[in-house]
C-alpha cells in the first residue's frame, strides 16, 4: 500500500514538473515568436524605404517650343503629346497664328499654355511703343481671339529682354536654361543627350517645333525624364511659383 502511494505521488509530481516545463517553454517560445515578428515588421518597413526611389516627384521641368505652329510637325507633337499626358508652353509667331488657327485652336484645347514670340520674329531691343504696338500687343490679340486667352507670357526672338518690354506691356519675359540648339543640328539623338545631360529640377528646355527631329526628341525626353520622375509642367509652373 505504502508503494503504491509513493508512486502515486511520484507520478503526480512527474505530471506537475512536465506541466511546469511545458509552461515556461511556452512562454518563453512565445516571447521568442513576438521578437521575430518585431523583427520582421521592422525589417519589411526598412525596406520599403529602399525601394523607394531616391525622390518622388517634386523635380518640375517644362518643354518649350517656339516659332509655330507649323501646319505638319505641330499636329504631330499635340499628338504625341496628348497619349503621354504631357502639358507644355508654345511660344507662337503672330504671322503663324494667322495662317493655321485651327492648330492654336488644338493646342488651346488640349490645355497647353501660349505665349508670344511677337507677329513677324523680330529683335525687341530698344523696342519703342510703337515696335511692341505692332510686334507684341498684336500677336496678342489675335492669340486672343483665336485661343480665347490673352497671353501673359512673352519669348522675344532672340533671347532679347529687357524692361521696357514688361513694363510696357505687363508680360513676363520667358527665357531658357536647357538649349539644346535643335534648330542647328536637326539630329534627334544628340538634341536628346544634351538635355539629359542638362536637365535640371526647374529648367526650362527651348525646341522649335519646325522640325520632325525636334519632335522626335521631344517624345524621347518625355519618356527619359519621367523615368528619372521629372514632371512636366508649363512655364508658368516654374516662373510664378
Ligand atoms: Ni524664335
Amino acid at each position: 500500500m505504502k508503494d503504491r502511494r509513493k508512486l502515486f505521488r511520484l507520478m503526480i509530481g512527474g505530471v506537475v514538473t512536465a506541466y511546469l516545463l511545458l509552461a515556461g517553454y511556452w512562454v518563453f517560445t512565445g516571447r521568442f515568436r513576438e521578437d521575430k515578428m518585431k523583427e520582421t515588421v521592422i525589417w519589411q518597413s526598412e525596406t520599403e524605404k529602399d525601394d523607394k526611389p531616391e525622390e518622388t516627384g517634386g523635380k518640375k521641368i517644362a518643354l518649350t517650343f517656339d516659332d509655330g505652329p507649323h501646319p505638319v510637325y505641330t499636329p504631330m507633337l499635340l499628338e504625341g503629346l496628348k497619349k503621354r499626358g504631357v502639358k507644355v508652353t508654345f511660344f507662337l509667331m503672330g504671322s503663324a497664328v494667322e495662317k493655321y488657327p485651327d492648330i492654336v485652336k488644338q493646342i488651346a484645347d488640349d490645355g497647353h499654355l501660349i505665349g508670344n514670340h511677337t507677329f513677324h520674329h523680330v529683335g525687341l531691343e530698344n523696342a519703342d511703343t510703337a515696335l511692341i504696338e505692332s510686334e507684341v500687343v498684336s500677336a496678342n490679340e489675335l492669340i486672343e481671339k483665336i485661343a480665347g486667352e490673352r497671353p501673359q507670357f512673352i519669348r522675344p526672338p532672340f533671347g532679347q529682354c529687357d524692361d521696357g518690354i514688361e513694363s510696357d506691356t505687363g508680360m513676363i519675359c520667358v527665357l531658357w536654361s536647357i538649349d539644346p540648339q535643335d534648330w542647328c543640328t536637326k539630329d534627334a539623338s544628340k538634341v536628346v543627350k544634351r538635355v539629359m545631360a542638362n536637365a535640371k529640377d526647374n529648367g526650362i528646355i527651348l525646341l522649335h517645333d519646325q522640325y520632325k527631329t525636334s519632335v522626335m526628341a521631344a517624345f524621347t525626353i518625355i519618356d527619359e525624364l519621367q523615368k528619372e520622375g521629372y514632371e512636366f509642367v508649363t512655364v508658368d509652373e516654374i516662373l510664378l511659383d
